[in-house]
């Protein structure tokens, strides 16, 4: 049975302290009453990774970075390295985030290197996928998204593929409090599993935790997270107050 996931992506907010208090508060939540139908990851900024690793009940929260560099090592000033990421004990990298392809011009040439780099560290990617408002429009969706996988992930071997996450975020309700439908959210996502079915076999497809984000709250996850190919959510703006994430968490 694959794994329902409710990751929070901080993005760049909160300073180390406001963090750690954060970390503190989504751990006790989640500890007192958190249902356990669902993986609980946070990834914080880069240089929270250590504390929350040590301040959260492992066995309840898991740890993930925002991004790692495309390079092992070396003379690559500002960036950090999948091992690095590993060695904090965080065990999830997000990665191919629309704001890291829009904003920092992640190709798929630089994600097929970090999605490398994460693999062969024992990180699992958490991969996001989504298309622009234009596209959407045109109703190129689904060509845009097979054509994202297909370049990406897809050239995977089937061992590593069964490491990954892939997280559908349509650009257009990434933050825009617009989420997409919840039937535009599970045709996507029945349509991602059909694509991985194809690629990879029917069990490592059946196998593979897909979710959704994109303005995803305390008031829609558990209509979305009903559908049945919807395995859970990467909550942006929602997973920075402890309360709203907590009732996301427990919304399975
Ligand atoms: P949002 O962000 O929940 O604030 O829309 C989701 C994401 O970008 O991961």
């Amino acid at each position: 049975m694959r794994k329902n996931i409710v990751a929070g992506n901080w993005k760049c907010n909160t300073n180390l302290q406001d963090g750690i208090e954060l970390a503190k508060a989504v751990n006790k939540l989640v500890v007192e009453t958190g249902d356990k139908k669902a993986t609980v990851v946070l990834c914080p900024p880069f240089i929270h990774l250590t504390k929350v690793v040590e301040l959260v009940d492992s066995k309840s929260v898991s740890v993930g970075a925002q991004n790692c560099g495309a390079e092992a090592k070396g003379a690559f000033t500002g960036e950090v390295s999948a091992e690095m990421v590993k060695s904090t004990g965080a065990g999830y990298v997000i990665l191919g985030h629309s704001e890291r392809r829009e904003y920092y011009g992640e190709t798929s040439e630089i994600l097929n290197k970090k999605l490398a780099l994460a693999l062969a560290n024992g990180l699992a990617p958490i991969y996001c996928c989504g298309e622009a408002l234009e596209t959407r429009e045109a109703e190129k969706q689904n060509e845009w998204v097979k054509k994202q996988l297909d370049e990406t992930v897809f050239n995977l071997t089937a061992e590593e593929f069964k490491k990954i996450v892939i997280a559908y975020e349509p650009i257009w309700a990434i933050g825009t409090g617009k989420t997409a439908t919840t039937a535009q959210a599970q045709e996507m996502l029945a349509y991602i599993r059909q694509l991985i079915a194809a690629k990879f076999g029917n069990e490592i497809a059946e196998g593979t935790s897909i979710l959704y984000g994109g303005s995803c709250n305390a008031k829609n996850a558990e209509e979305l997270f009903s559908q049945p190919d919807i395995d859970g959510g990467l909550i942006g703006g929602a997973s920075l107050k402890a309360g709203d994430f907590i009732q996301i968490i427990n919304a399975f």
